[in-house]
């Protein structure tokens, strides 16, 4: 039953049409977005929630947006359970998190998909930023990818990412560093088919290590924020990223990938570098 449909004889119609009609879902924890206006009924918002849908515990409000070094989220229970870790799959991969401790976004499911279908047989990938280990275990469940390396500085997300990571017994080519990236990858020494750095807002500080880490021909995937007429300017950051470390970029397009403000939105230059 829609979130709207279940309110309908609780709220005013001036209330309903306020209300977003859709949260997320992570694991058992639904994830709203109220806005200031609605806030006494949120009790009521979360209760309607737990009644429709047997399956989520908690109910979140989101009080804020991503910040900070680890890109966390603010959240409030508004009903049922307390935050803790819970059991959440995307694209046939088994997750743990507790999304209060860590950055995770149901709704890059797609672009990890996209990713992964990008990955050739047996050639290795850099995932820079790695989180919960969402893109390295989502490129390993649906690809045949050699193997696919990890680096994360927040402890939590290094943990969870771990703890996915042995929960897939299958998975069996993934390896996840806890620390900087400007620390831990200059200490790899080596390089890689492809390097994803999803990490939108400051990934442009790491293009020189992340550029020094692709194969001559290889792949990276650089995500930023820009509006819609001003995607030549994400190019154009890999493209002097390119040329400041002499090398070349050969190839590259823009793929909008999510929705972040009325007019930003998170994109990926995808660029093949010489
Ligand atoms: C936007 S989140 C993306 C997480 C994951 N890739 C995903 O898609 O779910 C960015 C991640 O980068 C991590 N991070 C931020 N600065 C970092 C750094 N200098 N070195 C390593 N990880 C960093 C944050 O803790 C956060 O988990």
């Amino acid at each position: 039953m829609r979130l709207k449909d279940a309110l309908n004889t609780v709220l005013p119609q001036g209330e309903l049409d306020m209300l977003v009609g859709s949260f997320d879902i992570v694991g058992d924890i639904a994830i709203i977005i109220i806005p200031p206006a609605l806030s006494v009924r949120e009790h009521l918002i979360a209760k309607a929630i737990l009644n429709t849908h047997k399956n989520i515990k908690t109910v979140a409000r989101r009080t804020g947006n991503y910040g900070g070094e680890f890109r966390t989220i603010d959240l409030t229970v508004i009903g049922g359970k307390d935050l803790q870790e819970t059991e959440h799959w995307e694209n046939g991969v088994r997750f743990f998190l507790n999304p209060e401790k860590v950055y995770y976004s149901v709704r890059s499911s797609n672009e990890r998909k996209r990713i992964a279908s990008l990955v050739r047989p047996g050639s290795e990938a850099l995932v820079l930023f790695s989180g919960i280990g969402a893109f390295p275990l989502v490129i390993a469940a649906n690809s045949q990818a050699g193997e696919i390396v990890g680096i994360e500085k927040n402890p939590d997300a290094h943990q969870y990412a771990q703890k996915s990571l042995a929960g897939n017994r299958r998975i069996k080519n993934v390896v996840l560093y806890e620390g900087d990236v400007a620390e831990v990858l200059p200490r790899l020494n080596r390089t890689f088919d492809r390097v994803l750095m999803p990490l939108p807002k400051t990934a442009a500080d790491y293009l020189a290590i992340a550029i020094a880490a692709v194969r001559p021909g290889g792949r990276l995937h650089f995500y930023d924020f820009q509006t819609l007429d001003a995607l030549p300017r994400s190019i154009e950051k890999v493209r002097c990223a390119c040329e400041d470390n002499h090398r070349r970029l050969a190839a590259s397009e823009v793929v909008v990938c999510g929705h972040c403000s009325p007019q930003t939105y998170r994109i990926c230059v995808d660029a093949q570098i010489e």
